[in-house]
């Protein structure tokens, strides 16, 4: 391990929160962009912060990677010694209560491969603020809680940067010397500065216009490369499908005359807010049906529905500091849930909320990593944009909706709202609105947001037929996570039905109660363990427990095969149904990796077949419902079950259940594939979706049978397709197999000028049981359309070998640590935020069969040893070889 001294990283500790000495009231910006730097203006206009407890506190200005050409205080020109400057900040020790300071510094965005900060892909600009970025730029208290109103020039070439976008309004323009032009750009809201962008280049516009319930007109443009122009439609429909459920669902409005998206190739995350110029990964926002897939178009309406909605739930109420951070992304993301519910299908979307959380936030909960929604001490906070903060987050914000029920909790956002607008605030705010709106009780709700770890909630039942009384026993633990050994009992929302005999919801009348309930209830389970007593319960029933997933919680009730099947077939809770046909597959699953690992026969078993089988023919189901219940659990979820990871033992496990499946419900499978062949165009429309999952799920199974004619069925699709959804599920299918060259032969040379669908030839090698090996991976790294500095493309072919493709990163002579260690250490030089993403790879090396566990040990410990390793990574590493 790296050993400490005075360079080691120290962690940021949210107990050491302070206000800052100084707020910023305004800032003006000048930037001037020419090829080779960048000169960036700036004055501010300060006063003293009358809640610093030190009211002659030095002023301390965030700054790194900048050349400071001058300073000036009130006019004045400051001296060298007047202030003092840091690899870090910039220090001015005698300020005046109030103050301007103008500040010139030169920067970089040419050889800024960080894609954090001002930086260019290809010819344009384009800005990353959040979380720390704007140090970047200027000098600046970049922290959330100083909100400032902010105006921003832009002067550039004309013909090199036509286009010169900012945040807010246009104000003026105008020609200048040397064939340059300016654009002045001003927002009239306060805003922290991970909140500014600036874009400058030459792109084209998709114009459309949307008229808010009140009247407002906004004028809404999508701007992309000129290439992409015929790609916009669908998020420009998105964009106003998110204003209007907004409006209607929590009577929020958009608030500026523009609201402005910018796609660009090179971008480190999804999107990102910034006020009314959010910039967005192409993937996020480009999408035609020749190029994009169902599953793309449904990331882009959640995608930029989450851009919107942060208007509201991040712009104009903030974060304190970013321990704060789920605030604003766990209630956005739990926004964008309930949008892409109310778009689609709620069932659907709330069971792949829930595939993953269970599939990768459950893992972070149990790894080294583990941290609360609302983590207590971070070394860098770009490693904290995880999935416990935002879908963890959204969970737990999805419990207040529980307990209070939707208009409880609307309630609670309104005032909410009402309190914190323009505000910088903390989880404890939003919590303090929920229950004030509700005058309800969260006092132990708070632990949610400072423990970690996934709470396991052991419930058993007894049914007394002469008494008519079912009594389920409740109780609740959590395991220890680091720094985290003991767990208060959590506040926990759990929703329950009881199932009769002929699959009809009995009435629930808990002892005491004068009348019953029909349907589901919500109980709230509080303490470390207690009981429920249901009297006249007429017949014994089955316990439909955590109905619609009512808590991230792992449920332990020991479910009979005959009660499994009964709720699979009956359950009016269509997310209990799912989970009763997957607890069936995983205890198979499970029967079948022990068989593989001991040499046993790898056979499925009979009832489980049956209940396929009666899934599988059941026309009255929804088709994508029918598919997610043929969904295998991923291979990572799978070695997270295990208590040793053996990753050959979990390949050949799951292996042999499609097989098995596919040879026993062949028939089954051949008639539904026929079933939903549709001919004529693509369309992006739920039905239409369902019946593609469906039909594309029965392709898969049945391109596990080595057999030609079924071969020839994928080669037909693959050739025949009018859309992308269908095209990538054939290949997919052909790419295990020789047959598979070809295909991606002509895959490639199809596309080999759309970025975006080159991604998914690189993700389609990189998952393969046949191609997906080191050596592969390395040759495809040499292909003309990867580039180690563009995000996309290093987690399509390096992201998914080492984080999806479990058998062939885990190779048992360690050469998949090898690869992953090399390559992240040579992504670090470029990118750290993206470098320490893949040093997530390691998180579960202490669970590895003993020879694996040894290499990967081996593989940590070099690169903790790299010298200059990025804070990012230097934290990734060190927790994971505590
Ligand atoms: N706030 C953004 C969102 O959730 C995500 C984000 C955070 C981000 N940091 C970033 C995006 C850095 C790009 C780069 O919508
Ligand atoms: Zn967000």
């Amino acid at each position: 391990m790296a050993k400490l001294d005075a360079t080691t990283p120290q962690p940021i500790q949210l107990k050491d929160y302070t206000p800052p000495s100084f707020l910023i009231d305004k800032v003006d910006l000048t930037f001037d962009l020419e090829e080779d730097h960048t000169r960036v203006t700036s004055r501010l206009v300060l006063h003293r912060n009358p809640a610093h407890p030190d009211a002659r506190a030095a002023l301390q200005l965030d700054g790194r990677e900048l050349e400071l050409e001058s300073v000036k205080l009130d006019g004045e020109l400051l001296d060298s010694n007047r202030y003092e400057l840091d690899a870090e900040s910039l220090s001015i020790a005698a300020m005046p209560d109030n103050a301007i300071l103008e500040i010139v510094t030169v920067i970089h965005p040419e050889t800024n491969t960080s894609l954090n900060g001002l930086y260019r892909s290809g010819a344009n600009f384009y800005s990353q603020c959040e979380a720390e970025g704007f140090r970047k730029i200027t000098y600046y208290l970049d922290r959330p809680d100083v909100m400032a109103r902010f105006s921003t020039t832009i002067v550039a070439d004309k013909q090199k940067w036509p286009v010169l976008l900012s945040n807010g309004n246009k104000v003026g323009e105008g020609t200048l010397d040397r064939n340059r032009h300016w654009v002045k750009w001003v927002d009239p809201f306060k805003k922290p500065a991970y909140l500014f962008a600036l874009v400058a280049g030459k792109l084209s516009l998709l114009a459309d216009r949307y008229t808010t319930t009140s009247g407002r007109e906004v004028a809404l443009e999508i701007w992309v490369e000129p290439a992409d122009l015929d790609k916009c439609a669908h998020a420009m429909s998105s964009v106003k499908k998110s204003m209007q459920w907004d409006e209607q669902r929590y009577g929020l409005e958009y608030d500026l005359d523009t609201y402005m998206i910018v796609a660009v190739g090179d971008f480190n995350m999804g999107a990102m807010e910034n006020k009314g110029l959010n910039i967005f990964n192409t993937k996020y926002v480009l999408a035609r049906a020749d190029t994009a897939t169902d599953v793309d178009f449904d990331g882009i309406e959640a995608v930029i529905a989450h851009e919107y909605f942060h208007n509201w739930t991040g712009n104009r109420v903030t974060c304190r500091d970013w321990f704060q951070l789920s605030l604003k992304e766990g209630l956005t993301v739990f926004r964008d849930q309930e949008f892409s519910a109310d778009m689609g299908s709620a069932e659907v979307c709330r069971i792949d909320a829930v595939r993953t959380l269970r599939t990768h936030q459950f893992a972070e909960d149990a790894g080294p990593m583990a941290h609360p929604i609302r983590p207590e001490s971070y070394i860098e906070i770009n490693n904290f944009y995880t999935v416990t903060v935002y879908e963890k987050g959204a969970e737990v914000v999805r419990m207040y909706q529980t307990l209070l029920g939707r208009d409880g909790f609307r309630k609670g956002m309104d005032l909410y709202f009402k309190r914190h607008d323009g505000q910088a605030v903390t989880c404890d705010d939003f919590r303090a609105a929920m229950a004030d709106a509700n005058d309800y009780d969260l006092g132990q709700f708070a632990r949610w947001y400072s423990q970690a770890g996934t709470p396991v909630l052991r419930v058993r039942g007894q049914y007394d037929a002469a008494a008519q009384t079912y009594t389920l026993e409740v109780s609740q633990s959590c395991p220890a996570t680091p720094g985290q050994a003991e767990k208060q009992p959590f506040h926990i929302p759990l929703t329950l039905g009881l199932v009769g005999p002929d699959g009809a919801d009995l009435p629930l009348q808990l002892a005491g109660e004068a009348e019953a309930v029909a349907g589901s209830r919500v109980l709230s389970v509080k303490e470390a363990s207690q009981t429920f007593h249901f009297i006249n319960v007429a017949v014994e029933p089955v316990p439909s427990l955590l109905r619609n997933f009512s808590a991230p919680v792992k449920l332990d009730f020991p479910y009979s095969r005959p009660q499994l099947v009964h709720l699979l077939a009956h359950d009016s809770d269509a997310f209990c149904r799912w989970e009763a046909g997957q607890t069936l597959m995983l205890q198979d699953l499970q029967g079948l990796i022990d068989a593989a690992r001991s040499g046993g026969e790898l056979a499925l078993k009979d009832d489980f077949v049956a209940a396929m089988r009666r899934v599988l023919a059941d026309e009255s189901l929804d088709p994508a419902l029918v598919a997610l219940m043929l969904t295998l659990p991923a291979e990572t979820y799978l070695a997270d079950q295990q208590d040793e990871i053996d990753p050959d033992a979990i390949r050949a496990g799951r292996e042999a259940m499609k097989l098995g499946l596919a040879r026993a419900l062949r028939s089954e499978f051949k008639a539904a594939y026929t079933r939903m062949l549709d001919s004529g165009t693509y369309q992006y429309e739920a039905t239409a979706v369902a019946r593609r999952s469906l039909k594309n799920i029965a392709l898969a199974y049945l391109s596990e049978l080595d057999e030609s004619g079924l071969m020839e069925l994928a080669e037909r699709q693959f050739a025949e397709a009018n859309n992308m959804t269908d095209a990538q599920a054939a290949l997919a299918c052909l790419v295990n197999w020789p047959e598979g060259d070809a295909a991606l032969a002509s895959f490639a040379s199809k596309w080999a000028d759309e970025a975006l669908v080159m991604d998914k030839w690189f993700t389609l090698q990189a998952s393969s049981r046949r191609l997906g090996v080191v050596a592969k991976i390395k040759a495809l790294m040499q292909h003309p359309a990867f580039a180690l500095t563009n995000p996309n493309k290093v987690r399509s072919l390096i992201g998914t070998f080492v984080h999806n493709n479990l058998a062939g990163f885990h190779a048992i002579d360690g050469s998949g640590y090898e690869f992953a260690a090399d390559t992240l250490l040579a992504v670090d030089k470029l990118n750290p935020q993206v470098a320490a993403r893949l040093a997530g790879s390691f998180n579960r090396w202490k669970k590895l069969e003993p020879v694996r566990r040894a290499h990967m040990r081996a593989a940590l410990e070099r690169v903790a040893a790299h010298a200059g390793l990025s804070r990012d990574v230097y934290e990734i590493v060190s927790k994971n070889l505590l």
